[in-house]
């Protein structure tokens, strides 16, 4: 079936994405396997590897570093104008969030640049 975006369960699946149970610790680096987990979550919303364009920002191929200070900004609440990442965010660990950042930033855009879903 195919999966239709809604802006009604964008709670649910935070709520969803933030009880996932992590366990991978303060360790720097993590399994291609557990970056897929972590990862998937975040496709609901920012699409197929973080493509998506739309209301909900494209996250695919921005510097590292961006990401990252985004990601600690939404955790530690320095965000005003936000939705739902502050809660996602919370979720996880300062270095899992910086394996995200750079999980995301090491995708090309130039390459396979098609809509998966
Ligand atoms: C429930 C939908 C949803 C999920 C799931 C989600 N995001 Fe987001 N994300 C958003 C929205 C909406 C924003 C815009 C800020 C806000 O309103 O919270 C955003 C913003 C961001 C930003 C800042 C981008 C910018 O240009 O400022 C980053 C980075 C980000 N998300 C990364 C992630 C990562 C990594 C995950 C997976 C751990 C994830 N998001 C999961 C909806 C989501």
């Amino acid at each position: 079936m195919k999966r239709v975006f809604s802006i009604a369960s964008l709670p649910l699946v935070s709520l969803l994405l933030v009880g996932l149970p992590l366990t991978a610790q303060a360790e720097e680096t993590f399994s291609d396997a557990q970056l897929e987990v972590m990862a998937g979550g975040c496709a609901s919303c920012h699409g197929t590897d973080g493509r998506l364009a739309s209301s909900v920002p494209s996250i695919a191929g921005r510097p590292a570093e961006v990401l990252t200070s985004r990601l600690l900004d939404f955790k530690h609440e320095q965000v005003d104008e936000v939705t739902v990442m502050d809660r996602i965010a919370k979720g996880f660990t300062d270095a899992e969030l910086e394996a995200l950042a750079r999980h995301f930033a090491a995708i090309d855009l130039e390459t396979d640049n098609e809509l998966e879903e």
